[in-house]
């Protein structure tokens, strides 16, 4: 998307909503940043502490920061006993739709329940504070029962997508040292069984810290049981006893809370570590300040459990908070394209917090899919992961919001633990403009950078900058602190760098512009173009690769490489019908590349650099411009002859 095209001037003030000047919001930001001792000391108390904090932040290590330092709390406390004890505790926590329709709820008592016999029987395991739990699993009940088990007795969970490959899988899961890995037989996925365990299987031999694998019966597909190693989930909560109850364990403020691997700059997936108190502190005031849920909500977060969304938006946010969450296992558009507003008409959803892949996927069925349902009990929209085109916003507000509800664009990252820029109904809504994420919220710091460092007037792009710490962020990658500094704040000493695009328009609205490094959104999933690269030449027929996105209307963008064979090889279809299934199994089917171009050389400079540049030109079909520095430069007509022939193949 271009800044140029954007609409700076549209503005849009929802019918249901009351929608303000923003001077209350400026305000609570302002303070937020001038007495951040202060604000967050009154802002910890809606969470309960076994021992409050004396301390908000301590900050004599930056940029290893400490938020609530000498806090104790427990996390599942926060989620379950303290509604336990309260009016909640028959109160849905979740109501769960599998996708073949079947549904099942859990209150907040059943799922404490479940949780102290879980948590009980990883004890037994022999999990201790500090030990890691992995986790492959579909988004099912027992997942987020599986995470608030492991912060009860003070584990670091590892959630593992489950679309992953068994390599993927094997690298994670060895990279956090986890023993036990809990997993199911598989999920549903189309109305067909999909298997999980295999997949598992497939990886464990490369797992050898792992000495317990528990498995959920989700489809009750054959799976191998290995002896002495697998047990089932059922056995192990019955031999955990009806009423088991595990005391939470008190756990300091900054110890952490779980790793959840995310894709960079270079090949090796990052693990990014959260701790405890900071975090629970930001994805409660952070879920209250953008979507202000009550008691009388229920809140779907479509995201899956996989990713940095579903952590705080479908555990720990809405749990902390006491209210009802919505999970669903399947797919938007099966068995019929009006699966979501389906679900919204039955449940009685009222908030929506979707994706703009979604929405362009829904865009394309058609709104006589949404029309046929009866929307009426949704009174706010969400939506995260990728900037969201003007024209996907618009559709958005006028077919399923009907020109009433507002739309919270939430701009963050799995290292930010929770929104960072995104429009605050709980605040005080400011009018919104189509396919901007607004403003910073509360002690985000925000500012955009030119190249040099220096702050760029409102309308030039830059790149988005955090320049104070914030309770939600992330306290370093796992076991690397020094690419935790590097990655982070190597730029720019003290500055938060966030490797996303950005521009603010006059009235001081930010707009997300997409990533500014090697990293892709395709569908929202987050893709290293490095990891894509590294496991093409890792393919004995490969010889270089160069990864590129390319634009695309549904999944925002679609990854396109470039490869060159080694010498015995041939381009041919069968080849490439090769390669994607070697991406499919040793990154997993998110990562499939659009296409493979098979050329005879790369665009290289006469120092031996990739033009990705030139590459980029040939996807968009621009003009090449300056080719002088190009080592042969016959070789990019070439390719894109080569990509031009291949596109029409595949259009064919
Ligand atoms: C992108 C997902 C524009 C951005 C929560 C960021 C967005 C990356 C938005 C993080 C949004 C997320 N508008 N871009 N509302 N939300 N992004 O770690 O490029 O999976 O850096 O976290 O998604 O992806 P991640």
């Amino acid at each position: 998307m271009s800044e140029t095209s954007l609409p700076f001037n549209e503005k849009y003030s929802p019918s249901n909503a009351k929608v303000s000047s923003g001077e209350k919001r400026k305000k609570e930001w302002e303070e937020s940043l001038k007495n951040p001792q202060e604000y967050w000391s009154e802002k910890a108390k809606a969470i309960d502490w076994f021992k409050p904090p004396s301390k908000v932040l301590d900050d004599s290590n930056p940029p290893f920061y400490k938020w609530f330092p000498d806090g104790e709390l427990n996390i599942s406390y926060n989620a379950l006993d303290r509604h336990v004890k309260s009016n909640r505790k028959n109160k849905l926590a979740y109501i769960w739709e599998g996708e073949m329709g079947e549904v099942k709820t859990y209150t907040y008592y059943q799922l404490y329940r479940e949780v102290n016999g879980l948590a009980k029987a990883l004890k037994d395991f022999g999990v201790k504070k500090g030990d890691r739990v992995a986790v492959f699993l579909p988004v099912i009940p027992e997942l987020p029962i599986t995470l608030l088990a492991t912060a009860r007795i003070g584990g670091v969970h590892a959630v593992v997508f489950s679309g992953f490959s068994a390599e993927a899988l094997a690298d994670r899961v060895n990279d956090c040292g986890a023993k036990i890995l809990v997993t199911a037989d598989g999920s549903f996925r189309r109305g067909k069984p999909v298997s999980i365990k295999d997949n598992a299987d497939r990886g464990l031999p490369n797992m050898p810290n792992i000495e317990k694998v528990i498995v959920v019966k989700r489809t009750g597909q054959a799976v191998q049981m290995k002896e002495g190693r697998d047990v089932w989930y059922h056995d192990a909560l019955a031999s955990a006893g009806a009423n088991a109850y595990v005391e939470p364990e008190s756990l300091k403020s900054t110890d952490p809370l779980f790793i959840l691997y995310t894709s960079g700059t270079t090949g090796k997936p990052k693990g990014v570590q959260h701790g405890t108190g900071g975090y629970l502190v930001w994805a409660y005031w952070t879920l209250k300040w953008a979507f202000n849920p009550t008691d009388e909500d229920i809140f779907w977060c479509v995201a899956d459990i996989g990713w940095i969304t579903g952590h705080t938006y479908n555990v720990y946010a809405p749990l902390s908070m006491g209210i009802t969450a919505f999970l669903f296992e399947g797919t938007p558009d099966y068995p019929a394209q009006d699966r979501w507003w389906d679900i919204i008409e039955r449940h009685g959803i009222t908030i929506l917090y979707g994706t703009p892949t979604a929405v362009r996927m829904f865009m394309k069925f058609g709104e006589q899919w949404v029309l046929k349902h009866d929307l009426s009990t949704l009174r706010i929209l969400g939506t995260v992961g990728e900037p969201i085109n003007p024209e996907a916003w618009k559709w958005y507000y006028r077919v399923v919001g009907k020109g009433k509800l507002a739309i919270i664009d939430t701009w963050w990252q799995t290292e930010t633990g929770g929104f960072m820029i995104s429009p605050a109904s709980g605040i005080e809504l400011t009018p919104l403009k189509p396919g901007s994420a607004t403003f910073p919220l509360p002690s985000i710091n925000a500012d955009i950078y030119d190249e040099k460092g220096q702050p760029v007037q409102a309308g030039t792009k830059g790149v988005l900058v955090i320049k104070s710490p914030w309770p939600g962020m992330l306290q370093t990658l796992w076991k690397d602190s020094d690419r935790f500094k590097q990655t982070y704040f190597g730029r720019w000493p003290g500055i938060y760098y966030s490797g996303d695009y950005s521009v603010r328009d006059p009235d001081g609205y930010f707009w997300l512009l997409g990533r500014a490094d090697e990293v892709l959104k395709v569908a929202g999933h987050r893709i290293g173009t490095v990891e894509l690269e590294s496991a093409l030449v890792a393919h004995p027929a490969v010889s270089e690769a160069a990864v590129m996105g390319k634009e695309d209307a549904v999944k925002g963008e679609v990854p396109v490489a470039f490869v060159t064979l080694r010498s015995g090889f041939t381009p041919s279809d069968e080849l490439r019908a090769e390669l994607i299934k070697h991406i499919r199994t040793t990154i997993g089917p998110i990562a499939t590349p659009d296409a493979i171009v098979m050329v005879n050389k790369l665009p290289k400079t006469r120092s031996g650099k990739i033009m990705r540049r030139l590459l980029k030109a040939v996807l968009v079909g621009a003009p090449l411009g300056d080719t002088s520095t190009l080592e042969d430069e016959g070789s990019i007509e070439d390719i894109k002859a080569t990509y031009n022939d291949l596109r029409k193949q595949l259009t064919k």
